[in-house]
């Protein structure tokens, strides 16, 4: 709506898991290189966790844009909430695998059959689970199931586990202490750093099509980061409605005010602002000790 009038190519703050809207800071980074190594090195379960809307599916995304650039055959299940058969069934389908995609068994079979002929091949296969936080213990057991399926060469299938701190939660309960011990690689996202969150709206919006924007002063950015808690979720729908105003009262700067209405039409809930310490240099403190009484050495 507001893209014309500030001269966006395209929404800067558009919800979806974009990669080509990839800010890669640190944390992100890393967590894209653990998923590519811990594919590529054959090292079986890679898990990935981390707070609501700090960029897990964005990181499946760019990790499926490798996949399909490699050529390297996947599976990706973003709907966790299944039962067993209907994850065996959704697995034949994502795999194309030729056989009664309703029988575990004949998908087993056939799931099997595929994999050694890929290692066989010197290629691998991978298996990305979304949501995992959601998947019921008995579908967690077959997925612990299908990656001890190995070569001497190492794990047929790499499989990825992405989902909220409930994973974490669930994989540390005595039940899963199975799979727990095969996970190779484990990486969490947190919310982004002031410095962080600031260069990441920049550069989304350098993405979009203004590369060096004015629109939110870095005063307004720090602010954002503190009431978004750095969460970049949190912050596109921020960013996206303070343009909106911003648009609405034709004005190509936003401000606090604006910013103030929006969070509180979010009901966004956030920390207090720090409060000011001063600490015994500031003068205040120096002259308050300058009132007690003189005492001579
Ligand atoms: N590093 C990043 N670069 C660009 N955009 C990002 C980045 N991280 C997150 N985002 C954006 O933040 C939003 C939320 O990201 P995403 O959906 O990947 O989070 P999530 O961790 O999967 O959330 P949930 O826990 O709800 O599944 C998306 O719009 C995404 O584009
Ligand atoms: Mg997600």
């Amino acid at each position: 709506m507001y893209n014309a009038f500030f001269g966006f190519a395209q929404n800067p703050f558009n919800m979806s898991p974009d990669p080509s809207f990839l800010y890669r800071s640190r944390q992100h980074e890393e967590a894209l290189a653990n998923l590519i190594y811990g594919v590529q090195s054959r090292k079986g379960f890679v898990v990935l966790t981390g707070e609501v809307g700090t960029g897990k599916t964005t990181m499946l995304e760019c990790l499926r844009d490798f996949l399909h650039a490699q050529q390297i055959a996947f599976a990706s299940l973003f709907n966790s909430r299944l039962t067993v058969e209907q994850f065996f069934e959704m697995l034949s389908y994502d795999l194309d695998l030729r056989c009664n995609k309703l029988s575990k068994t004949e998908v087993l079979l056939s799931l099997n059959n595929m994999l050694l002929e890929r290692a066989a091949a010197g290629r691998t296969t991978v298996l990305i689970v979304d949501e995992a936080h959601n998947l019921e213990w008995d579908v967690l057991e077959e997925i612990r199931l299908l990656g001890n399926l190995e070569n001497r060469r190492g794990k047929l299938l790499q499989i990825i586990l992405a989902g909220q701190q409930e994973l974490d939660t669930k994989l540390d309960k005595p039940d899963f202490r199975q799979l727990k011990q095969r996970i190779a690689l484990r990486c969490t996202l947190r919310g982004f750093t002031q410095a962080e969150a600031i260069a990441y709206v920049n550069s989304r919006m350098a993405r979009a099509g203004i590369p060096e924007q004015t629109i939110i002063s870095a005063d307004l950015l720090e602010v954002i980061h503190h009431r978004t808690q750095g969460i970049p979720r949190l912050i596109n729908a921020v960013c996206d409605n303070l343009l909106l105003i911003a648009f609405a009262m034709e004005s190509k700067t936003a401000s606090r005010d604006m910013l103030d209405e929006v969070t509180a039409d979010m009901k966004l809930d956030y920390p207090p602002e720090t409060a000011f310490n001063p600490d015994n240099s500031f003068p205040e403190n120096v002259f308050r000790r300058a009132e007690l009484p003189y005492q001579a050495d």
